[in-house]
């Protein structure tokens, strides 16, 4: 099989690619900008001639994933998040592949007392959440074969994130104050990567539609931040605050845990605690 991965070097992409090397299969590997040292290829995937015709599944990792930055940039989070999966999908649908796409818990607006299901009405509260939805919904209405997989608080060794940047700040500072109010579920890029690799390596495709993915547990960013002061062992003092204590030009979820039954029914997989893959981080980090 052939599969075009897009976004190769953001956090996601570059799990898969780090997977992928023990791969039977042919892997293309691309990003917005080439980087020939690393194997990545240039595809923009906003571009309608771009995408390749002879791929048997595409895995769609690119997006415009700065949620603040989309308030005031919403065109151009569009264009990367809507415009582009459905062009994605209209490739897949022409040549028979498989599309496997990205989304995010911020389709949600958290006021809900259980874990979202697939089916629950979304009702972004940011940008980036009208856009990641307008792309969900791009895709479904292409009618291609598809795998959406919403996942929450993505993080990894590579790239910006919550992780790294408490792990700088706490090494950096005396005090950090980090909102207890928001509450969701961290999930390590190396988990989703698994479960996206092993799909496409078990040959397990025809199982299209949409899947809630993140890893197991919940916690606020507070306790999230606390628990990465701890593992690294710095002294830091992490105090919980309020959103509001916090202005950010993006609102998001009070709560937006996300119910993983589907996923672990359809693809017969356990999924890591968010403390243990954060372990897992940590020691990758002191390699
Ligand atoms: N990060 C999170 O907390 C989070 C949470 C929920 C869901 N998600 C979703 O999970 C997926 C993976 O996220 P991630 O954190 O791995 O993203 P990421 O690290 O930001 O990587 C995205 C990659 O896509 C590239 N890209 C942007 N525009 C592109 C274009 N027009 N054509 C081709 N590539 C383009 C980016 O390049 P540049 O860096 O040069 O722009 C970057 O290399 C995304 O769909 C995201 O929406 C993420």
């Amino acid at each position: 099989m052939k599969i075009l991965v897009t976004g190769a070097k953001g956090q996601l992409g570059t799990e898969i690619m780090a997977r992928a090397e023990a791969s039977r299969h042919t892997y293309v590997f691309t990003d917005v900008l080439e980087d020939a040292a690393k194997g990545i290829l240039q595809l923009d995937i906003t571009d309608p001639n771009a995408i390749p015709a002879d791929v048997d599944v595409i895995i769609n990792c690119a997006a415009y994933t700065d949620v603040n930055r989309a308030e005031s940039d919403e065109q151009t989070a569009m264009k990367v998040n809507a415009l582009a999966p459905a062009l994605l999908a209209k490739a897949a649908k022409a040549s028979g592949a498989l599309l496997i796409h990205i989304s995010t818990d911020y389709v949600f607006d958290g006021k809900t007392d259980r874990p979202y299901r697939e089916n629950d009405p979304a009702v972004p509260l940011s940008a980036y959440g009208r856009t990641k939805l307008a792309g969900e919904k791009a895709i479904e209405a292409e009618g291609c074969r598809y795998m959406i997989f919403r996942t929450a608080w993505l993080y990894s060794n590579h790239g910006r994130n919550f992780f790294l940047t408490m792990a700088r700040l706490t090494a950096e500072k005396q005090e950090v104050n980090v909102v207890d109010d928001q509450r969701g579920t961290p999930t390590y890029a190396g988990d989703l990567a698994d479960l996206i690799y092993n799909i496409v390596e078990n040959g397990n495709l025809a199982a299209t539609g949409t899947y809630h993915y993140t890893d197991e547990g919940d916690c606020t960013w507070y306790e999230f931040a606390k628990a990465i002061n701890d593992m690294l062992g710095h002294g830091c003092s992490v105090r919980p605050c309020r959103t509001e204590d916090y202005p950010s030009p993006a609102a998001r979820p009070a709560c937006s845990v996300l119910d993983k039954t589907k996923v672990k029914e359809t693809f017969g997989i356990e999924i890591p605690h968010w403390r243990d893959s954060l372990a897992k981080a940590v020691n990758n980090m002191k390699l």
